[in-house]
Order: C-alpha cells, then structure tokens, then sequence
C-alpha cells in the first residue's frame, strides 16, 4: 500500500459545475495528486435526495467526468468513480446509520436549508444523508476531505461518528480532517456578491459554468455588479464586487491581489471587467475543448469509471469487511 496521505473529495451531479467549483475546488484538486493518493467521486446516490429526472442525471455525470479530467485530474494519477458503482458506499452507509443520532443530523444546517427550501420532499435519505456521507469517507480511510466551508460540519459529524465507532469496536476508522486549501477561491455570485455563486443566478448571469461559451463569459463580466467608487482595490466588506473579481483575475493569472491592484489602478471598472473576462475566457478555453472532446468519446469515459471502480472497490472492501466483522456479521 502506497505510505501517501489520502485525499477523498465528491460533487454532486446537480447539472452543470460552475466556474466557482473550479476555480475553488478542481484547480486545486489536480495540483495534489503527486503528493497524496486522491479519491474523487460523482456522488449519484447524494442526488436523487432531491428528484431527478434520470435521462439528465445520466448526461450530467458523464459530463461530471469530462470535466474532471478536462480540469486536469488524470485518471492514471487520480481514483475517479461513481458513487454507486462501489456497493460498499451504500452498505457501509447502512451501518453508520446506526451509530449516528437522531439529534445529530437534526442540527445539520444543510439538512435545514435544504428542507426550508423544498418542504414537499423532506425524504429519510435526505436527512440521513452524512451518515452516507461518512460512509464515503470513512471506506477510504481519507486523512484529508477537500469541501468548500458549507460541508464542513459534514466532516466533523464524520468523525464523531468515527469516534463513537473506534470507541466501541477499536481502531477501524481513519479520522478525517477536512481540508479547505489556503488560497482556494471562494467565489461569489457576479450579479449579488454578498452570496457565493450557485446555479441557482445561472438565468440571471450571477454563475458562469467551465463550459460556458466565451460571449456568453465576458457578457456576464461586463454586466457584473461592481460598487460607486472606480477603484480597483481588494476590500471584501465594502467592495465585494470588485473584490470577487479581483479575486477571479488572480485566480485565472496567478497574480496577486497587490499585483491586480497595481495593474488596474488609475483605470475605469470598464477594462479591468474585460479584463477579467478575457483571463475567464482563456482560462476556461482549453477545459471546454478538452471535455467536449472527451465527451465525445463514450467508450474512453466508460473505461475510466470502470477503472475507478475497480481501484476504489479494492480499498472500499477491506474497510467493509473488517466493520462486517467487527460488528457481529457472518463473513458470507
Ligand atoms: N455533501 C457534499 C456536497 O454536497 C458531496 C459529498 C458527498 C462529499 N460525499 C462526500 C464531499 C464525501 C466530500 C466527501 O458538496
């Protein structure tokens, strides 16, 4: 077995990835592979705790896929697989489910988000959801979860349940830490800045997705929300619309703010917007190409999550055997 650390990340496949998951999360993910054994998954199971039309969620993994590889996660360096392809996710998931409380996943914030917003459909697997989520984490024995700070109470309740389990039955269970990366862009909506960009402000040019078409990129940047002043100067408090994209032109160039500051100061809004449109454009180019092209290719993409699974079935089984025997199962 490999002496890396391991790394273990998912996305659902909810519809298109936006630029914000890849400027705050891919970007990073492919720069790690050299130095830890990384996991990624296409979380299906996650998804359809909200109702999905099954024709879309089958193009949108696919296209899930594409993207990761576009993005740069090659599938020789790098696990990518589908959730649902590695039975151990949902039978180890059941088992978690027993030792996570009832009180704890009623005080999941997403949980209450997410049934505040769609009170016709408050399904058992939607609240027992970290529970599956510890499963994914825990089958790996993963020392370190990439989220965005919205999954970070996911991770603690992980290992608590970890805690609770190790407590019991001895040490089964890596305990995770989650991992947000020091300069991991968070990226904020262009149209409403205050609030991280989601798909939710695709229609209204608030959220760009990595596929997105170059005239569609630098339409939204040029009617992005910026402030009355015309500095271009990074204050996250008062300015947050140039401040995000201040921080989008560093992210796309490998500037920093001091350096975009610098570059733009004395100039209008007007060209530092296309500015940074354009470094968007440039950046998002190659990774349209590519996944596109891969897209194209069905038979590659089948044998890439085919060779996930099969990798990450390996490491999944002898968690999962061990856990059967430790908690009284008969080896079948
Ligand atoms: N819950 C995560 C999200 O909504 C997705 C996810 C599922 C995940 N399983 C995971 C993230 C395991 C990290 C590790 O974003």
């Amino acid at each position: 077995m490999s002496e890396k650390k391991i790394i273990l990340s998912g996305i659902q496949p909810s519809g298109a990835m936006t630029l914000g998951t890849y400027l705050g999360a891919l970007k990073n993910w492919a720069t790690l592979a050299d130095e830890f054994d990384c996991y990624y998954m296409i979380v299906d199971m996650h998804a359809i705790t909200a109702r999905q039309n099954p024709a879309e969620l089958r193009k949108t993994q696919l296209s899930q896929l594409a993207q990761y590889i576009a993005c740069g996660l090659d599938p020789e360096q790098n696990t990518l697989f589908i959730q649902s392809h590695v039975p151990a996710h949902a039978q180890l998931g059941w088992v978690l489910n027993c030792y996570t409380m009832f009180g704890e996943l009623s005080r999941m914030t997403q949980f209450k988000d997410k049934s505040a917003k769609n009170a016709e459909n408050i399904n058992a697997g939607l609240f027992t959801y970290p529970a599956l989520q510890a499963a994914d984490i825990l089958l790996y024995q993963a020392d370190l979860v990439p989220v965005g700070a919205d999954q970070k109470q996911h991770v603690e309740l992980t290992r608590d349940i970890a805690l609770r389990f190790n407590g019991i039955y001895g040490d089964v269970f890596k305990l995770p830490e989650p991992y947000i990366p020091k300069i991991g862009a968070k990226i904020m909506d262009l149209q409403s800045p205050e609030n991280k960009m989601s798909k939710s402000s695709i229609a209204d040019g608030g959220c760009l997705l990595i596929l997105d078409k170059p005239e569609d990129i630098m339409r939204a940047f040029k009617r992005a929300v910026t402030d009355s002043e015309t500095q271009v100067r990074f204050d996250a408090e008062n300015k947050p619309g140039i401040s995000n994209l201040i921080q989008i032109y560093s992210s796309c160039t490998g500037k920093t703010f001091e350096e975009t500051e610098a570059e733009f100061s004395g100039q209008g809004y007007g060209t530092f917007k296309q500015s940074v449109g354009e470094a968007v454009v440039e950046t998002l180019r190659p990774i349209r190409e590519e996944a596109l092209k891969i897209l194209a290719d069905k038979a590659y993409l089948e044998s890439v999550y085919r060779l996930g699974a099969e990798k990450a079935s390996r490491q999944a089984s002898r968690t999962l055997r061990k856990v059967y025997k430790k908690i009284g199962f008969i080896e079948a």
